[in-house]
């Protein structure tokens, strides 16, 4: 696969087939995806997988935990701004408000949402789920290397043919997570992320996410209007 085709079909998906990974695929996927880069290689990224009961177990506390304690969990990062702002805010509400649209939920219809928020906790279905913790005594430099970690699991899942998505919703539970796998006191947990064969039926799958064009988010300095681009080569 080349490497644009690996990003470009890389998407969130929200609904797995439920269809094992065999545990090699899983660590094959792991030790590519530690040839990510890393401020001094020190590699600040630790991982622990959950399939078959460990991963049920920790859903349904999960699920517990989500529907009738939610107030009394936080995460131990601060991933979004208290108030957000724009073009920011607009993105959000353009991603939530799509997701919905894409399985006929009314915007206004909360208990809908929130089942498909709570699906969160179940990994979407998918057979592995993978959890992403940072030792809390580095820095903030280490977010982006484990960022990098992070796109690099998604992207070697492309290459088995499986599919992704990162999920920022497990930080919030970190202490229920504590309970199930031996994450180190030191460690903050960062993400989870949804490992498995797409359901290419379900329409929460077939949602296309925009992105900006590249005018928009960068500037060229020092370049020569006519200066040849490779597709004008011959
Ligand atoms: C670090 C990270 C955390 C995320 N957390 C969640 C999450 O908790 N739940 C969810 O449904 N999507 C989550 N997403 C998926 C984003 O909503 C998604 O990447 C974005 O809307 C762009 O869509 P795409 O991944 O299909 O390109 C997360 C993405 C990232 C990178």
């Amino acid at each position: 696969m080349h490497v644009d085709a690996a990003i470009r079909s890389r998407k969130s998906v929200r609904r797995f087939l439920p269809l094992s990974i065999p545990r090699h695929v899983v660590e094959h996927i792991l030790q590519v995806a530690a040839r990510a880069p890393s401020g001094n290689n020190v590699q600040p990224w630790h991982v622990h997988v959950v399939s078959g009961q460990a991963k049920q177990a920790l859903c349904a506390d999960l699920h517990t935990a989500a529907t009738t304690q939610a107030e009394q969990h936080s995460a131990e990062y601060h991933y979004y701004p208290d108030n957000w702002f724009e073009p920011y805010q607009g993105r959000r509400r353009a991603v939530g408000f799509d997701l919905y649209e894409a399985l006929g939920i009314e915007r206004d219809d909360l208990p809908a949402r929130n089942q498909q928020m709570l699906r969160n906790y179940q990994f979407f279905d998918a057979p592995v789920g993978v959890l992403i913790s940072l030792d809390r005594r580095l820095n903030t430099g280490s977010f982006m290397d484990l960022g990098m970690f992070i796109q690099n699991i998604m992207l070697a899942a492309r290459g088995q043919g499986l599919h992704t998505c990162a999920q920022a919703a497990f930080a919030w539970y970190h202490q229920i997570v504590r309970r199930h796998v031996p994450l180190a006191d030191h460690d903050i947990l960062v993400c989870g992320i949804a490992l498995g064969h797409e359901d290419r039926e379900a329409p929460e799958n077939r949602m296309e996410t925009p992105r900006e064009q590249v005018a928009n988010f960068a500037s060229f300095h020092g370049f020569h209007e006519r200066e040849a681009s490779p597709s004008t080569l011959a």
